[in-house]
């Protein structure tokens, strides 16, 4: 992981807008999630493939939310996070419990969504911040498509299902952006 060794500038000393401060707690709360989204998968899988999987996005995400907790002050954190954590695990519960195929388009569409999501903040920032959303969206970039070259071609009821976890993604972000 190279985020971790990027010398971010102590965050009050950053004159951030406030549009990118939402932002920054949306990432925090959206880290929050994914690593109960992992969690709630290894608790309901019994594929071999999945466990593997899980446990290797897992380290990663691990790793993300370490470097926001780290450096994100409390103060500009989401007041919602036992409910980024519970909805991220029961995510990962109802994915696992429908399969290992459908385990893998749920987070084909997470990750598909946190790709954009940082995309958006990365074409604002500059410096070390920018370095540090780039890195964070590159793993993403690498889940999303371990995800995807673990699915068979196209399903109807993975697209579906992959435009409801997409818009429950966007109302969790408006969400976190504010609260
Ligand atoms: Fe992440
Ligand atoms: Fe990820």
């Amino acid at each position: 992981m190279k985020a971790e060794t990027l010398a971010l500038p102590a965050f009050e000393t950053l004159e951030l807008p406030a549009q990118l401060r939402r932002d920054l707690r949306s990432d925090h709360a959206g880290e929050t999630g994914a690593v109960f989204i992992y969690r709630g998968i290894l608790k309901n899988t019994t594929c071999p493939d999945v466990i593997e999987f899980a446990e290797e996005h897992l380290a990663t995400e691990t790793e993300h939310l370490h470097i926001l907790d780290t450096w994100l002050p409390a103060t500009c954190r989401s007041r919602l996070l036992p409910l980024w954590r519970c909805s991220g695990w029961l995510l990962g519960m109802f994915a696992a419990r429908l399969g290992c195929h459908f385990t893998f388009a749920t987070i084909k569409a997470v990750e598909q969504f946190v790709v954009a999501h940082y995309e958006a903040q990365i074409v604002q920032t500059s410096g070390a911040l920018q370095a540090l959303l780039i890195t964070l969206q590159s793993d993403e970039e690498a889940h999303r498509d371990d995800a995807a070259a673990r699915l068979p071609s196209s399903n109807p009821g993975h697209a579906l299902w992959s435009v409801l976890v997409k818009s429950g993604s966007a109302s969790a972000v408006y969400l976190a952006r504010w609260v």
